[in-house]
């Protein structure tokens, strides 16, 4: 039998966990959180997911700041905003969504971004604290993908655990997450990526495999256990006529063939997608409540 891991409803009960602490605060005087996003220019999955960000806000009762910038701002101008949000006292938290455009270094500013502002946890300080089991931001998706082993119970002590990708925001801190001695973790991991010779070989060992290369129905039903706990990180725009919106949405693992094989399964969506608005949430709190830097 499979389980079919619901993003959607662990998404909500943490965000139902955040309101009720927000209105606790708020009764006792205490600040409202407050959430800023950057948004650059007009692509559609960015002006998605920030609209979801704004809305979650409302829900658990953060105060929320848009700031919609023009494509062709320079990276001068977008730096002057950071610095901005960077110097005002009521903004807890907040994140510049990405990608931008080609013509502005993300890695310059992100590192612009205070870290005890860095609610993304995108910031190299933040990684590094991560890294070294320190009070830190982590970043959405990986700490999405913890909370949903740790509240579907599963086991992960001394499993071998295969992640495929290795970005800095998804593949790596998930690999060091599930190898630290914790629960969830322990887990012996193997980082798999484009170069990895015998991936099949590896991904066939797996007791746990985390999908996060970007590449639309990769890991395929021959590549997994029986039995294997299926981590779905990709979301990828694939055309499709049959659908309203001329596209579909595909992960990186086809559905189809491993769900029967698994254990448990993350679908997309509604797998690991929610989960990353209520990590950003729990971040924003944190933030809030100088719970992380003081
Ligand atoms: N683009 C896609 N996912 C994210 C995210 O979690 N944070 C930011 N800032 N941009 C993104």
């Amino acid at each position: 039998m499979t389980t079919i891991i619901n993003g959607v409803t662990t998404a909500q009960d943490i965000k139902d966990e955040i309101a009720e602490k927000v209105k606790i605060i708020k009764a006792q005087g205490g600040k409202t959180p407050h959430l800023a996003a950057i948004l650059v220019g007009d692509d559609g999955a960015s002006q998605a997911y920030v609209g979801g960000k704004v809305k979650a806000c409302e829900f658990v009762g953060f105060r929320s700041t848009l700031k919609t910038l023009d494509a062709d701002i320079s990276e001068q101008e977008l730096l002057e905003v950071v610095d901005q949000l960077n110097e005002d006292p009521d903004i807890d938290g907040y994140i510049v969504q990405l990608p931008l455009p080609r013509h502005i270094s993300a890695k310059t500013v992100t590192e612009r971004i205070l870290p005890e502002k860095d609610v993304d946890g995108f910031h190299p300080v933040n990684v590094g604290r991560m890294v070294k089991n320190l009070p830190a931001y982590v970043s959405a998706t990986p700490f999405g993908i913890m909370q949903l082993l740790d509240r579907y119970q599963i086991e992960t002590e001394g499993k071998h655990c295969v992640v495929i990708g290795r970005s800095d925001i998804v593949g790596t801190p998930m690999a060091i997450l599930l190898s630290r001695k914790s629960n969830p973790g322990n887990c012996t991991v193997t980082i798999c990526h484009s170069r990895t010779g015998n991936l099949k070989e590896l991904t066939l060992q797996a007791d746990i495999v985390i999908a996060a290369l970007g590449i639309p129905e990769f890991l395929t039903g021959d590549m997994v256990k029986q039995g294997a706990v299926v981590i779905d990180v990709g979301i990828t725009r694939v055309p499709d006529e049959t659908k309203p919106r001329g596209y579909a949405l595909k992960g990186d693992v086809k559905y189809d063939e491993v769900e029967p094989k698994a254990s448990f399964i993350t679908p997309v969506p509604g797998g690991v997608g929610p989960m990353t608005i209520a990590s950003l949430l729990h971040n924003t709190l944190l933030a809030s409540q100088k719970a992380i830097y003081d």
